[in-house]
């Protein structure tokens, strides 16, 4: 006889399961301690009847908040027609959806690769550069986040690198330009991220073997603490790359499609990389990724055989959402409703700011804001526990917030709400962080 569904058991029963049954994944970090049964807009919904404002837009992918109804309809009509095939196959979705990503981008970047998670792009975007190039090595900032595929986590350097064994040989780390906290400085105390980045490739040059394939970076950290490169430093990195004969990855897994304002954080630094990896917001919640790169470059990885066959690349089903989420994203102008609402949270948050010293910094770029706190302003002493309590109290209060806790930083909170929040639901997380902030600090 089957066993009852959970829905049939207790809170404390699911619980028991889920502890006995379910691998946690996610380091030291634990489950979020609610059943959740369903999401919609800018809020998920818990078993107990509470709603939690979700100002991490799920994974930072459902960037047109949870069951947009444009996506609904698309999925249920879509999987009832085609959802799967054979990979050599192709339908109509795929190739709309590859030569509409292609006009929203600027020349060369023209063949796309649909995939379904973010690591699997950049695994396919290294396995790519690797064979065009002829070279192996590959460089990353030091608090990278590009995924838990072989490759992709090789290249990903703020969490997770310890006790998996070798990663693949000839990775390399450079400094994160971190104007917050800046390592290089000038003779006024700021960041002289020319010094540091002169100084990155020096190391780089001495340690490589003479085989530099690729550079793959995110245009803003957001693992890494929400820390968005100066501009002119992407220029100069592409310009570090061009005379090694590497290829640029830009990995925006978070920032592409409108989330910052832009429908591509690359375009505030007039730098086009030869290879574009999307994700998470490409989907908008359902498990679509791309590589884009020039035809150039998709001509001699062809020649060279190039082989990336998987079960779900080129599937129908998240290709047809991909083309509703850009329907949505242009119908919408969600590029600019990312720009007034991050000015708006912005404002926000920094009248947070005034009344709290614990606040420390403030960053980011359109709806993906990061906020540091400090212990101290003048220090900039990080502490583990004030983020914990804080991130803690938020979700007693419904709010649902991310913080990144790295060595050497105080918790940086991730803010990155639906773009198709409305004022009020920010107001209202603004509210709730205020008070979280408040009493956490006067306890
Ligand atoms: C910039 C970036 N790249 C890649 C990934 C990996 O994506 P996925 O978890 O879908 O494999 C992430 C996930 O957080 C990310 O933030």
């Amino acid at each position: 006889m089957a066993a009852p569904t959970t829905a049939a058991l207790s809170t404390d029963d699911f619980w028991a399961d889920a502890d006995r049954h379910l691998i946690r994944y996610a380091g030291a970090g634990e489950f979020t301690r609610e059943i959740i049964t369903r999401a919609a807009g800018s809020f998920v919904y818990t078993e107990s009847g509470r709603e939690i404002l979700d100002f991490t837009s799920g994974q930072m992918s459902a960037i047109l908040g949870h069951a947009h109804p444009d996506i609904v309809a698309t999925v249920r009509r879509q999987v009832g027609e085609l959802d799967h095939l054979f990979s050599g196959m192709l339908s109509r979705p795929v190739v709309d959806l590859a030569r509409r990503l292609a006009e929203t981008l600027p020349e060369p970047l023209e063949k796309a690769l649909l995939l379904t998670t973010g690591a699997e792009s950049n695994e396919a975007a290294i396995r790519m550069a690797k064979l065009v190039t002829g070279k192996h090595e590959i460089v990353s900032f030091a608090r990278s986040w590009h995924g838990m595929t072989q490759a992709a986590a090789s290249a990903t350097y703020s969490a997770g690198r310890k006790g998996y064994g070798p990663a693949a040989p000839g990775n390399f780390a450079i400094p994160v330009p971190n104007s917050y906290r800046p390592d290089f400085t000038t003779a006024a105390g700021e960041l002289d991220w020319r010094r540091q980045l002169d100084f990155a490739f020096d190391l780089i040059d001495a340690q490589s073997v003479g085989s530099l394939a690729a550079c793959l970076v995110e245009p803003i950290l957001s693992s890494g603490g929400v820390i968005e490169p100066p501009p002119g430093y992407f220029a100069a990195l592409r310009d570090k790359c061009r005379e090694r004969g590497m290829l640029l990855i830009l990995d925006e897994a978070q920032t592409g499609l409108c989330r910052t304002g832009s429908w591509y954080a690359f375009e505030r630094d007039g730098v086009v990389p030869d290879m574009l990896t999307l994700s998470k917001t490409l989907g908008a919640g359902l498990p679509l990724a791309a590589v884009i790169t020039s035809a150039e470059i998709e001509q001699r990885a062809h020649d060279r055989g190039f082989l990336f066959f998987t079960t779900h690349v080129s599937d129908p089903l998240v290709a047809a959402v991909g083309n509703t989420v850009l329907d949505v994203l242009v119908r919408d102008r969600l590029d600019e409703r990312a720009a007034e609402l991050g000015a708006f949270l912005r404002r926000g948050l920094e009248r947070i700011g005034q009344r709290h010293s614990v606040v420390g910094d403030i960053r980011g770029r359109g709806l993906l804001v990061g906020l540091e706190l400090v212990l101290d302003r003048e220090t900039k002493q990080g502490s583990d526990e004030l983020g914990a309590l804080v991130t803690r109290r938020c979700l007693e209060l419904g709010l649902h917030m991310n913080i990144v806790q790295l060595p050497g930083m105080g918790g940086a909170f991730r803010i990155a709400p639906p773009l198709t929040a409305a004022e009020d639901e920010l107001t209202l997380g603004l509210s709730i962080l205020d008070q979280a902030i408040g009493e956490v600090t006067s306890g």
